[in-house]
């Protein structure tokens, strides 16, 4: 063995690969995400960035959040977490399209960007526009001293330590946490939720961590499922509100380690086009989470499983009606609806893990890709 490589393994501590190493580490960085930023004791939650901005975040007009690839999955959660919560518009853009195409951008916005790198050049470049057109810039990044986050007026960032692993896990978890934290701690100032909501997210959010781990221990049952869907050749994503979001980056994670075609849609847009899709070499991985719409994608995994499709379903514990009909099922704990994409994508990201492997796929450098995409 080679020095590197007896490096490379002290890194992986014990794991095969660095994204599985990631995805594990999930309970700390989101704890590392949230540590001296929120208590539940105390009722607060503290972004020093937005604190020193305050001012301007309580006055926005709008808030545009700019990102690519899985960071910009994890804007969408923070749309609605936003507008959910604090109630101020958002729009959510790649950071490629927004540089592009003339955005009306002004003094009352504030644009947030997310990057895990901190280096993303189409991301670099949306933050310039912006900020020559007069908007507050922000960050919410993880890289230390990165290009982002010296571009930024303010920022918080997510503390994840380093992502090695191509395909991003641990960073996404971050960002929601932040993003959650940030639209908790606006919610607050502009008085848009009661403080009992307030509490309760609070309360739940600390013990997020906790739940992750739970959701880590289907690990076993996870790999079962991978072995009994690796040989299709694509697969259908499906959530609704906060995990339509996680079926796009379920979707993306697959593509990218495994090369399987994926595609992940709103649960309910299924009958405007992807339905015609389905037959029975068409896996549909169906987020079921929600409280909300919770009947709709019953019925939703009810036509799939019509059309002969096989539904792979994520569940909280105790559900009856999809665990029922579904093929494979997979739980994880309760929670609140907001925070329920940071225990739903954990067994997305072990699903599209360990299909890779069983496919023999190179899982931490997937072919064509680079970790952060410095170029146009
Ligand atoms: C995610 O798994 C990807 N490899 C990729 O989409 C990534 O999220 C994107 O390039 C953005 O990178 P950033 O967060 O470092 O800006």
């Amino acid at each position: 063995q080679t020095l590197d490589m007896q490096i490379e393994a002290l890194e992986k501590n014990g794991y095969e690969h660095f994204m599985l190493k990631e995805i594990h580490e999930q309970p700390t960085t989101i704890y590392d995400a949230m540590r001296g930023r929120i208590s539940s004791k105390e009722n607060r939650v503290t972004l020093r960035g937005l604190e020193e901005y305050a001012n301007r975040f309580v006055r926005a007009n709008r808030i545009i959040i700019v990102a690519c690839g899985t960071s910009y999955h994890s804007g969408l959660i923070g749309e609605y977490l936003i507008e959910d919560l604090a109630r101020i518009p958002v729009e959510v853009e790649y950071a490629s399209e927004f540089r592009y195409r003339n955005p009306i951008i002004n003094e009352r916005d504030i644009v947030i960007a997310l990057s895990q790198s901190g280096e993303t050049a189409d991301t670099m470049a949306a933050l310039e526009l912006a900020k020559s057109k007069g908007a507050m810039i922000y960050g919410i990044v993880n890289a230390v001293g990165s290009s982002i986050a010296r571009l930024t007026d303010a920022g918080s960032y997510i503390h994840a330590g380093p992502e090695i692993g191509v395909a991003s896990t641990k960073a996404f978890t971050g960002q929601v946490t932040v993003l959650t934290l940030l639209a908790l701690s606006m919610a607050q100032k502009l008085s848009t939720i009661s403080k009992t909501t307030f509490q309760t997210l609070v309360t739940e959010l600390e013990r997020i961590p906790e739940k992750v781990k739970e959701c880590l221990s289907a690990n076993d049952h996870i790999r079962y499922i991978a072995k009994e869907i690796k040989h299709h050749h694509n697969a259908l994503y499906l959530g609704r509100g906060y995990n339509f979001p996680v079926a796009l980056e379920g979707a993306l994670k697959l593509k990218e380690i495994s090369y399987i075609h994926a595609e992940g849609y709103p649960a309910a847009e299924m009958k405007h086009g992807p339905i015609a899709l389905i037959d029975e070499t068409m896996p549909v991985i169906v987020t079921a989470t929600n409280r909300s719409a919770y009947e709709k994608i019953v019925s939703n995994v009810q036509e799939v499983l019509a059309r002969k499709g096989m539904v792979i379903a994520v569940v909280n514990e105790g559900e009856t009606a999809i665990s029922a009909i579904a093929n494979h099922v997979i739980t994880v704990p309760n929670t609140e609806e907001q925070l329920s994409p940071l225990l739903s994508v954990i067994p997305l990201q072990l699903l599209s893990y360990h299909i890779a492997v069983e496919l023999g796929r190179n899982v931490d450098q997937p072919r064509n890709l680079a970790k952060s995409v410095t170029v146009e």
